[in-house]
């Protein structure tokens, strides 16, 4: 087995890599002076079972561009088998058309990622479920949930918790950690949108009035949704409101905006670098998620079961 790395989170790749017990395979990913992507492979990878790890976070395009052509120099380097890791999959929010003659980007994607020679796909809390059937190729989606339900346990010993989805697209995930922090009960935040990066609370579906409300979500972006909400439900008269999301994207001021917010606390996973301003915020935390990705490459490479991860 081996493990290659791209540029966009290469913290993570390493932590990864020490997980497994292996080094990152020696290889360049740099540009030419046009920006153009080129990748060089400094060890033999014939006959290998080669990982990929490349989230396709910001700069979305140039990661992207750095995981396909990994993935091709891989192919035409005569890997076994090539397994694209992706611990934040870029473009999954626009996974249906959303109006007369836009894009399913998402879909592009998975079709880019399968062409440049993946042979399998392993990303962590993607979006929707139903992108794991944009790829014709094996696709395993990992869940951040008993990650976080661990550290939520923890943590508050489990009592007087309840789960809130932040909006009605969310309650799947909310019911499914809410599950696994002794049947948390659950509350629903009816959030509305009417452009990207800017939402309403409407309504909160629930009594959260003296709860310890644990919010759950994959992403945070501009931090409006979460902000939003958190507000609304101390309003509402819960007692504090704690918040668990996977993929920290954290864009333009949303690190300031979750400061100031009435937030206690906003826990994310490195499957995006945080950056130096998450990581100096007082009330951000990470959470590591390289042993849940190494475990799921161990048993891949093994050929051992993966959804027994979450039993
Ligand atoms: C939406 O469906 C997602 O699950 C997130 O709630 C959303 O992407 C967060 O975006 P923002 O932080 O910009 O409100």
């Amino acid at each position: 087995m081996k493990i290659l790395a791209g540029n966009s989170n290469l913290p993570l790749a390493r932590a990864i890599a020490d997980y497994l017990d292996l080094p990152l395979t020696k290889a360049d990913v740099r540009r030419f002076a046009d920006d153009e992507v080129f990748v060089e492979i400094h060890e033999n990878v014939r006959g290998e079972d080669v990982f990929v790890i490349q989230s396709t976070s910001a700069p979305a395009n140039d990661n992207l561009m750095e995981l396909l052509i990994c993935i091709d120099a891989l192919r035409r380097s005569s890997a076994k088998r090539i397994t694209a890791v992706v611990p934040y999959f870029g473009y999954a929010r626009q996974d249906r058309k959303p109006g007369p003659r836009t894009p399913i980007s998402a879909k592009l994607v998975a079709n880019l990622i399968t062409e440049a020679g993946a042979d399998r796909v392993l990303a962590v809390d993607l979006h929707a479920g139903q992108i794991q059937g944009f790829f014709d190729i094996p696709t395993d989606n990992l869940y951040g949930a008993p990650v976080m339900a661990a550290d939520i346990l923890g943590r508050t010993g489990g009592d007087n918790l309840m789960v809130v989805s932040p909006d009605v697209g969310g309650v799947v995930r909310a019911r499914a950690l809410s599950k696994r922090i002794n049947d948390a009960p659950l509350s629903i935040v009816d959030k509305r949108r009417d452009k990207p990066g800017s939402s309403e609370v409407m309504n909160i579906i629930g009594d959260v009035k003296g709860w310890d409300c644990i919010l759950i979500d994959d992403i945070i972006d501009s931090g409006g949704t979460l902000c939003n909400a958190a507000g609304a439900l101390m309003d509402a008269g819960a007692k504090s409101v704690t918040a668990y999301l996977t993929h920290g994207v954290l864009s333009g001021t949303a690190v300031e905006r979750v400061t100031a917010s009435a937030l206690t606390e906003l826990v994310i996973t490195d499957s995006i670098q945080p950056t130096a301003a998450a990581l100096a915020s007082p009330k951000i935390r990470i959470l590591p998620i390289a042993p849940l990705i190494g475990e799921a490459i161990q048993r891949i490479a093994e050929e051992s079961s993966v959804s027994s991860l979450w039993d």
